[in-house]
């Protein structure tokens, strides 16, 4: 019997957001959604016509209230009883997002009630002995932000800093691990490159100031931070692939320098000298050969991405040039009735305890994600959760794979005696 043990005081926990958790949020997701529902359903066929798995998800997803947030998991009103199931599943932490649309409503008028809620929430978690990670920005936006014009205001960086500065004086003095944003690059080119997401513009320029000013937004953020609580550690969550160059060939390796350059790399530089720590979400495996995404694609999961393990090995491993301590902020799949995820699980740490046995100094891993969720223009149909939620009943079950994983949180060791429950 193998025994892979990780390092000690590693952090193990699971990740969530507030918009797709919370239920009944008024920001610029909330409207965009209702608005975009019936599009949404009736473009999903074409959209998923090469999954494998669309015939498990097609009522649900040709159905307009599959993108509407709603009440979600409800997770405002029962965050007691999930933190404790992330007891009840040996978890030491739980990264968690703030949002902004409650917290500051209104331009510069900060609810005092929502603030408590969010101490309530740390208290919840301090009682339980539960670190948190706590993300200050998971994508929403305030409408009265929206309004002016949202991430690409050129304000946007003053009043991110004013929201930040509010939090930190407020509720700082129970958080040690600050995640000011969630994936900036993945939100600036769903929005303003691709013109998927709200407000959907298509401007390689207004891309481009969108990405500027979350780095001077985040910039700004740290130096508030440290201002108060110097020994914070500050980091954003950073979205990054792990592209492989197929065959060592010139071609395939300048195809993954210029991929490297600019997806991986780029803001984790103009940032480098305020954070204190990389916190990695990872989802993806781009296999270059002749061109991009040459992916095998041996098995999908219900998004129809691709299954591959193996990958974060790597893309941790990528991560160690940066000479800082790594988190695993998020790192999980879609996969409706965890007939993947049990495995998953195993092969992805058995390849995370390899990068840290190779030298990468990782501290933590948090799934994504705590339970299913609002999955943003794909709604609720993709399945991302350790613990599986009834959308009608709002019934907590947690999955084999929460039951898996829980004996690695407990033991701070994957074992080969970690079955997987064939359900
Ligand atoms: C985001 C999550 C999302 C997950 C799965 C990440 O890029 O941070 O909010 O649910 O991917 O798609």
């Amino acid at each position: 019997m193998s025994q892979k043990k990780f390092p000690q005081h590693f952090l193990w926990g699971a990740s969530t957001a507030s918009h797709q958790v919370e239920g009944n949020n008024h920001n610029d997701w909330s409207k965009w959604e209702k608005k975009n529902a019936d599009r949404l359903a009736k473009e999903s066929q074409g959209k998923f016509l090469h999954n494998p798995h669309w015939k498990n998800f097609e009522i649900e997803a040709t159905n307009p209230q599959n993108y509407i947030s709603g009440l979600a998991c409800d997770h405002y009103h029962r965050f007691e009883s999930d933190f404790d199931l992330i007891v009840d599943l040996g978890m030491n932490a739980h990264r968690f997002s703030l949002e902004w649309s409650r917290i500051e409503p209104e331009e510069g008028m900060f609810d005092e009630t929502e603030i408590a809620h969010y101490r309530s929430v740390l208290y919840a978690l301090k009682q339980r002995k539960i670190v948190p990670l706590v993300t200050l920005w998971h994508w929403t936006i305030p409408l009265w932000l929206a309004e002016k014009g949202g991430m690409e205001h050129k304000d946007f960086p003053v009043y991110f800093a004013r929201y930040v500065e509010k939090i930190v004086q407020t509720l700082g003095s129970d958080i040690h691990f600050w995640i000011t944003q969630n994936e900036p690059d993945v939100v600036s080119a769903h929005a303003y490159l691709k013109g998927a997401w709200p407000p959907q513009k298509k401007n390689f320029f207004a891309y481009y100031a969108v990405l500027k000013n979350l780095i001077r937004a985040h910039k700004t953020s740290y130096v508030i931070i440290k201002k108060y609580f110097p020994d914070a550690e500050v980091g954003i969550a950073k979205h990054n692939i792990w592209f492989e160059a197929v065959g060592n060939t010139l071609i395939n390796r300048l195809l993954k320098k210029i991929a490297d350059f600019f997806w991986n790399d780029w803001f984790l530089r103009k940032i480098k000298n305020e954070q204190d720590f990389i916190g990695l979400n990872h989802y993806n495996h781009h296999r270059i050969n002749g061109g991009f995404n040459k992916n095998e694609n041996k098995i999908q999961t219900d998004f129809g991405w691709e299954y591959y393990p193996e990958s974060i090995y790597f893309a941790v491993s990528e991560l160690k040039r940066y000479n800082k301590p790594i988190y695993i902020t998020e790192h999980g799949i879609a996969d409706s009735n965890d007939r993947l995820r049990p495995q998953f699980i195993k092969e992805s740490l058995g390849a995370l305890h390899r990068a840290i046995t190779d030298g990468a100094d990782v501290r933590g891993y948090l799934h994504w994600s705590l339970m299913d969720n609002f999955e943003w223009d794909k709604g609720y149909f993709l399945r991302f959760g350790l613990i599986a939620v009834d959308f009608k009943t709002l019934m907590r079950t947690p999955r084999p794979s929460a039951i898996l994983y829980a004996d690695i949180c407990k033991t701070n060791t994957l074992s080969t005696e970690d079955h997987v429950t064939e359900n």
